[in-house]
């Protein structure tokens, strides 16, 4: 089990997506201004938003060209910036705009560049007891991650950081720090999930992207849970059903103790309660 995590300046990633030839590597990524980043930790939402995202993108990119641009020309790595190949920062460089980049990563560990050139991040928030339940059920299933004997076990590691990409809670910390910036927005799965519509006019205005409401409405309907479930077998092949699990607020009532409840809280009063993120988080 200890083989699939490694750790790389003190935070954990998994093995078999990430390694230190691509971190180092990733030093010679250069950022544009225009470059469309959407930030998350993982089990944040991030499929969704990349959905909405690259539906945003490619329906610009069609306005702009007034011709057809269909959904999967939208100018894309592999959807991680820091899972693939060391060679990907290259091929990056001939992507034209605007190119989608997705990342679980803590800020402070992000090339500078993306700040530096003032490229535009969405910064995606989930309650942190829905986000460990997704978290959890995701490892019974994904073989990259490890995975747990009993929810207890996960638990510990959570609330410790052990698990891929490290601690939810310093996450938010360190993205608090970068808020005040004009170019990171933070969303919330909750505010998007009650009133999507309002959610993705939010941020088409953030990007500015040439869309009407007409527009508008279309890339909502596509985002739905239920039409991304049933697209998945095409877009995410048998992980599908594994990452469209329930989609929804709350689930952590079916799997959270009193215990874990008490910890969780205790460690939100002591790190976020006095944060602007974490006022964020529907807590
Ligand atoms: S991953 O593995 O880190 O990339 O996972 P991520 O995509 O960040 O998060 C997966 C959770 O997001 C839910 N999801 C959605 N919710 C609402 N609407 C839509 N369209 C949608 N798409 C994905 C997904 O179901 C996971 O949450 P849970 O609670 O496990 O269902």
């Amino acid at each position: 089990r200890k083989d699939l995590i490694f750790t790389y300046k003190g935070t954990v990633y998994p093995t078999t997506l990430c390694t230190a030839e691509i971190f180092k590597a990733m030093e010679s990524f250069e950022a544009r201004r225009d470059d469309v980043i959407l930030a998350g930790f993982p089990k944040s939402g991030t499929n969704w938003f990349g959905q909405i995202l690259s539906d945003l993108i490619a329906t610009a990119a069609k306005n702009n060209k007034n011709e057809t641009n269909h959904h999967n020309d939208v100018p894309e790595e592999f959807p991680y910036l820091e899972i693939g190949d060391p060679e990907k920062y290259e091929r990056m460089k001939k992507l034209p705009p605007r190119r989608l980049i997705r990342t679980h990563m803590s800020p402070q560990n992000l090339p500078e560049s993306i700040f530096k050139n003032k490229a535009k991040i969405l910064l995606l928030l989930r309650n942190p007891k829905d986000l460990a339940t997704s978290y959890y059920h995701f490892s019974l299933v994904f073989s990259p991650f490890p995975s747990y004997e009993s929810w207890d076990s996960f638990f510990k590691d959570f609330m410790a950081g052990k698990v891929p990409w490290g601690s939810y809670f310093n996450y938010l910390s360190e993205w608090n720090k970068y808020i005040v910036s004009e170019n990171v927005m933070p969303v919330s799965f909750e505010e998007v999930k009650e009133n999507t519509y309002l959610g993705v006019k939010k941020i088409v205005e953030f990007f500015e992207f040439p869309l009407n409401e007409e527009e508008i409405h279309a890339v909502v309907q596509r985002s739905s849970f239920q039409s991304m479930k049933t697209n998945s077998k095409n877009t995410h092949g048998a992980f599908g059903d594994v990452l469209f699990r329930k989609g929804g607020v709350s689930d952590w009532r079916n799997l959270f103790e009193e215990k874990h409840n008490l910890e969780m809280d205790k460690m939100y009063k002591e790190h976020l309660a006095a944060t602007t993120l974490g006022t964020r988080l529907n807590y």
